[in-house]
């Protein structure tokens, strides 16, 4: 059994976690320990994400995490045999201490490191998961800053069907919940707050929802959830529940219909959520009915790994590993990508 560890620190969570893998493929890659800091009490005074906190905050968790996954897992620093991190995209400064620290810790143990694509791991989260899906499958990548459609060929093969020209969805869930005077993140606590509303209370914008392609876009829902909350006023806090209601439906309406056109067009019968979204169980529960119709089968991560986590890093290393199709490397010299498309990764040559 080879060890990889994996650091994610690319926004508000410091994630680090083991996954062993078989070098000759035998057995798919298991996840032997994670554990998970939030910074979400930091921020939630500020209302959103402070960078700077964010950077500094990840420096303090970083080796305290990694010494806790590595006695759970009942590893020594020396079994590592490979250091993954987050190589992007997201805040750089973060990126920056998570990639630092890798590089740091694969010198002094003189173990290579490898830089992950954060979004390839929210992508091959649901095989960290009992039931692991095979390829290929469509996936519906919802998180706080990417909404995409994307057809999986095989691990490293992403085609990019749709995605978002404005705001995330997980982005429209924040600003949403913002307006409503609701604490961030505002995804969580507007649908939990929409458990007690009327989702058909307010007439809110489906954009894209006829466009004919597998493109979305947010930002008008905003601005209308915006003019909603003005027009209420004093009445905004009993009528709150019906507002996240509608909101969450208007998203949840969205991303299923171009899920659904997503798999019409690819004809595929397997269908992947991933992201921070993927947690909300509106949508989950509106696209399981509609593909148990269809005879298509969804694969969810877990609830705990569907926002940012180490344990995706280190299993997507793993996967790439494991199948040749990654080279960890032994210089340590490093850079971050903040923004870096995902069809940029390609298959990397085989080592
Ligand atoms: O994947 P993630 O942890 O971070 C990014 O890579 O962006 O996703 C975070 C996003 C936030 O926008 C958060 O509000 C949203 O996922 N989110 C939810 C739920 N849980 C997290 N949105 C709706 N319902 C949820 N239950
Ligand atoms: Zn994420």
């Amino acid at each position: 059994m080879k060890w990889v560890l994996g650091i994610e620190s690319s926004c508000d969570e410091t994630g680090v976690a083991v996954v062993g893998y078989e070098p000759d493929g035998a057995r798919p890659p298991v996840l032997a320990a994670h554990a998970l800091h939030s910074q979400i009490e930091m921020h939630q005074a500020y209302g959103g994400v402070v960078p700077e906190l964010a950077s500094r905050d990840h420096i303090r968790r970083v080796l305290p995490l990694t010494q806790q996954v590595l006695s759970a897992a009942g590893l020594r620093r020396d079994d590592l045999d490979c250091v993954a991190y987050t190589r992007g995209p997201g805040l750089a400064g973060a990126l920056l201490v998570g990639a630092g620290g890798a590089c740091a810790m694969g010198a002094a143990l003189d173990r290579p490191v490898l830089g992950v694509h954060h979004l390839e791991g929210h992508l091959l989260s649901p095989f960290l998961s009992a039931d692991p899906p095979e390829f290929p499958f469509v996936a519906l990548l919802v998180s706080g800053g990417h909404t995409q459609l994307m057809a999986v060929e095989s691990l490293g093969r992403y085609r990019i069907l749709g995605e978002t020209i404005d705001d995330a969805a997980g982005e429209a869930f924040d600003k949403s919940a913002k307006l409503m005077g609701l604490p961030y993140p505002g995804g969580p606590a507007l649908s939990r707050l929409a458990n007690d509303g009327d989702p058909k209370a307010f007439a809110l914008p489906r954009p894209l929802l006829h466009s004919g392609d597998l493109d979305f876009s947010f930002a008008g829902l905003k601005t209308a959830v915006l003019t909603q909350c003005k027009k209420l006023g004093d009445q905004l806090p009993v009528r709150r529940a019906d507002l996240a209601a509608s909101t969450q439906a208007a998203i949840v309406e969205v991303l299923l219909k171009k899920t659904l056109a997503a798999l019409e067009q690819t004809g595929i019968d397997r269908l992947v959520v991933a992201g921070g979204v993927g947690a909300n169980q509106s949508l989950r529960q509106a696209l399981s009915a509609a593909c148990q119709k269809r005879h298509i089968r969804v694969h969810y991560p877990e609830l705990a790994l569907c926002t940012d986590n180490g344990a995706m890093i280190a299993m997507a290393a793993a996967l790439r590993l494991q199948a040749g199709l990654a080279q960890s490397r032994r210089d340590y010299g490093f850079d971050v990508r903040p923004r870096w498309p995902l069809d940029e990764v390609g298959q990397a040559i085989p080592s």
